[in-house]
């Protein structure tokens, strides 16, 4: 069978949801124009950013950074790595960011829980998030992404959550009737507080297949090991199930997400008056480290979280 776009090399790819059998080429040329467009679409970049890009050692990651250099030449970009502490997979991911930032040169700044801090991901094994340890990891993530662009004075940071990803925290933001977190998921989310930084995600266009295949055929060193606290995870589990729905109606992750981008979240926004989204409004000082936060006087997640190690300790 020949590639339904050049139609002189082999196909190797079926894109199920498009009815699509492509050769590696012409897929990984359909991949980066799909990021293209995501971008152009959202207005993720400007000629003026100067931007971080997340890399854990993952396929999505590695593959963001390289369609986003390659892409956007000119744009500065830095790529972040924060070693969480997590035996040996810590290790294993800084070897391939390191190789991936050599590939692509650009410069990667390791920010180390351990040094800059002074504990690990898994130290919360002894807290109660002992059987919740990627909740917590997320709050830590989540709150550095932005404190680590804002002290770097960068203008951005993208990060690598694909099409799956975003489908299943919608799916579950549904299911738990989570307003506040729907309407935070989106693929740009703007500034609206001085030091709470932009966020863009320019891979939602892609599914975890694509990435994965796009990182393999481009060759870029990814990681072979799985985090050991993720194993069985309900994001795993909801994944799956997601993908069962997917066997039966090819086109569903990817109307679902345009659905809720097109039609579902204007109304929730507008019913919500912008509040939960993070404006001003809903956005307050962190009385102990000076971060945003939607917590009126209380320490931010973060600072709850740690304090909470700290007093185990
Ligand atoms: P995850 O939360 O593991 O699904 O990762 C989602 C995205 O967050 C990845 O695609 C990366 O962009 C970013 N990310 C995850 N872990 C790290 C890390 N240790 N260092 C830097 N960025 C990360
Ligand atoms: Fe965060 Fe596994 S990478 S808990
Ligand atoms: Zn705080």
């Amino acid at each position: 069978m020949k590639c339904k776009k050049c139609g002189a090399n082999d196909a190797e790819v079926y894109l199920a949801y498009s009815n699509l059998k492509l050769c590696p080429e012409c897929f990984m040329l359909l991949a980066e124009r799909k990021v293209r467009n995501t971008i152009e679409t959202y207005k993720m970049l400007s000629k003026n950013d100067n931007i971080g890009i997340a890399v854990s050692g993952g396929k999505d990651s590695a593959t963001l950074a390289y369609i986003l250099s390659r892409s956007f030449e000119k744009i500065p970009m830095t790529l972040i790595y924060i070693d969480l502490g997590i035996p040996d997979y810590s290790q294993h991911c800084l070897e391939k960011v390191k190789e991936l930032s050599k590939i692509i040169d650009r410069d990667l700044i390791v920010y180390s829980l351990e040094k800059e801090l002074g504990f690990r991901i898994p130290d919360f094994k002894s807290t109660i998030y002992g059987r919740k340890m990627c909740s917590a990891c997320g709050t830590v993530k989540r709150y550095l992404f932005n404190k680590i662009t804002y002290d770097l004075g960068l203008t951005k940071i993208a990060t690598g959550h694909n099409l799956d990803d975003t489908v299943e925290a919608i799916f579950n933001s549904y299911m738990e009737g989570n307003v506040g977190a729907l309407v935070r998921l989106k693929p740009v989310l703007p500034k609206t507080h001085p030091k709470m930084m932009p966020k863009i995600k320019p891979l939602i266009c892609l599914t975890d297949m694509e990435c994965l295949l796009y990182a393999t055929y481009r060759n870029l060193p990814i990681r072979m090991l799985e985090c050991q606290f993720a194993k069985r995870s309900r994001t795993i589990r909801r994944k799956e199930v997601l993908n069962l729905l997917a066997d039966k109606i090819p086109s569903f992750k990817h109307t679902f997400i345009s659905s809720h981008y097109r039609r579902i979240l204007p109304l929730l926004e507008k019913a919500l008056g912008g509040q939960s989204v993070g404006d001003e409004m809903g956005i307050f000082d962190c009385p102990v480290c000076g971060m945003p936060t939607s917590l009126r006087s209380m320490p931010c997640h973060f600072c709850k979280i740690v304090s909470l190690l700290k007093r185990k300790a």
